[in-house]
């Protein structure tokens, strides 16, 4: 299902912003959006649209993933950002929550674009259950309920971590403490993208 690799990738930047469920990926790379001027991309928020998408074929198998946090295979996430890069002007993209296992890593650097920097927002599974809960009383979600909140802890340690591990011996990752306030978790992240990349 994957295309090949079709992206004019010398002038393209990817950065991934990993960390478990509720770490604050979204939260984080909303004010990077801001300050540099990269596209943001949601592994979870593509799937959820497409999910939600008239007559998608996937509809039912990313529901029930989602519901049971479990993984989406790779081929359908992988396309869904690679079909947002492609009709996207930019050439700067954050992608949250992917890779979420060791597979989506390797086929998206080798299909797809290898990726400049990871950001690893590191967590407690006990302030990250806190966070989800709060979410919880007005997301909507169907996975912000303590049932699949454990769950999606379980498969972050179990696949989702070993990606984190993975990327460490590029040296591309930043490990960064996000049980702090929004402003202060920014204040590290910041500096690790303003040495890299123009501010707008
Ligand atoms: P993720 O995308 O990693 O699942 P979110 O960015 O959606 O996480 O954050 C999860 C919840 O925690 C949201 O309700 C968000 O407002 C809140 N949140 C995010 N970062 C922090 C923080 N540093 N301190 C307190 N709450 C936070
Ligand atoms: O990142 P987010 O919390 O929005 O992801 C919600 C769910 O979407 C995950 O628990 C998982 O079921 C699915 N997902 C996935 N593969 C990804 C990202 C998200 O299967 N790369
Ligand atoms: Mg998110």
């Amino acid at each position: 299902m994957t295309s090949e690799a079709k992206l004019s990738k010398d002038d393209m930047t990817v950065c991934f912003i990993l960390g478990g469920p509720g770490s604050g990926k979204g939260t984080q790379c909303a004010k990077l959006v801001q300050d540099f001027g990269f596209v943001h991309m949601s592994a979870g928020d593509l799937l959820r649209e497409e999910q939600q998408r008239p007559g998608s074929e996937y509809g039912e198998l990313i529901q029930n993933c989602i519901k049971e946090g479990k993984i989406v295979p790779s081929e359908v996430t992988i396309t869904l950002l690679e079909k947002k890069i492609i009709e996207s002007d930019s050439n700067r993209f954050l992608i949250d929550g992917f890779p979420r296992q060791l597979d989506q890593a390797l086929a998206f650097e080798k299909e797809v674009i290898e990726s400049t920097l990871i950001i690893y927002l590191e967590c407690s599974e006990e302030v990250m259950l806190k966070r989800l809960l709060k979410r919880g009383e007005t997301s909507g979600r169907i996975d912000d309920n303590k049932e699949t909140i454990l769950k999606r802890f379980k498969t972050f340690l179990e696949l989702s971590y070993p990606v984190v591990e993975h990327f460490r011996k590029s040296g591309k990752v930043h490990t960064v403490p996000c049980e702090d306030s929004v402003e202060e978790v920014y204040a590290r992240v910041k500096p690790i993208f303003a040495e890299l990349f123009k501010q707008k």
